[in-house]
């Protein structure tokens, strides 16, 4: 299972890739904002940190648009995928942009039915946004699960990443899911790695080490 680090934030990203826990990135016009820089500066300074896919957003709404943008982004570095929303334009330009080799990101995913139409249209990656679907009381890893059986079914080349994240259970179900990739925002990556009884076994062992050392003096 691969982790990709759901942020702009470049100094977030270099301490993520430090620890060995970055196997990609991906952004949205959202993180590009909170970050407070353009977006082409942050995408080429994120795509040479990290060695993996760096998804970008356009704002393009027609599949000419969407594809001239994806033209845009491809330029800025190699390891960049172009993120398409799921609209009926945007599969056009999913169409389009796999014949001509581009890798895509089929974006705002809400359905088990929307991930099975931007497979065959021949997506990269499907991103279904768990966290938001909670957020209106329905089950986004439901979804999850429900995506990975068709694609098991049909043996798809679609890769699943688990999008909109909001705490570490939503990691580990998507682990569960068998889903390819989970992109965690780095509050969430931190809380992975922590538990209480780590620290106080530390504590402890450290403790008994000094005692033991002075006994035997
Ligand atoms: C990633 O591709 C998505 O843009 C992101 O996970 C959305 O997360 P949010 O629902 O917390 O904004």
């Amino acid at each position: 299972m691969k982790f990709f680090l759901d942020t702009a934030d470049v100094e977030e990203i270099r301490k993520a890739v430090g620890l060995g826990v970055c196997d990609g990135v991906t952004t949205n016009p959202t993180l590009i904002m909170k970050s407070g820089k353009d977006q082409k500066e942050a995408i080429k300074e994120i795509c040479k940190i990290v060695d993996g896919p760096v998804s970008v957003e356009g704002i393009g709404e027609t599949a000419e648009e969407m594809v001239k943008e994806a033209g845009e982004f491809s330029s800025w570095a190699e390891n960049v995928v172009v993120k398409i929303p799921m609209t009926r334009e945007g599969m056009k330009a999913v169409r389009l942009l796999s014949a001509k080799g581009t890798k895509t990101n089929v974006t705002l995913v809400f359905s088990a039915s929307q991930a099975l139409i931007a497979a065959k249209a021949g997506a990269t990656y499907v991103s279904p946004f768990v966290g938001r679907l909670d957020d209106v009381s329905q089950d986004g890893m439901e979804l999850v699960y429900s995506i990975m059986d068709i694609f098991c079914n049909y043996d798809f080349d679609t890769q699943v990443i688990v999008a909109s994240i909001r705490h570490p259970m939503h990691v580990l179900d998507a682990a569960h899911s068998g889903a390819h990739i989970a992109t965690v925002p780095a509050a969430v990556l931190d809380k992975l790695w922590a538990h209480p009884l780590t620290d106080k076994g530390i504590e402890k062992f450290k403790e008994h080490h000094e005692k033991h050392k002075k006994a035997i003096k």
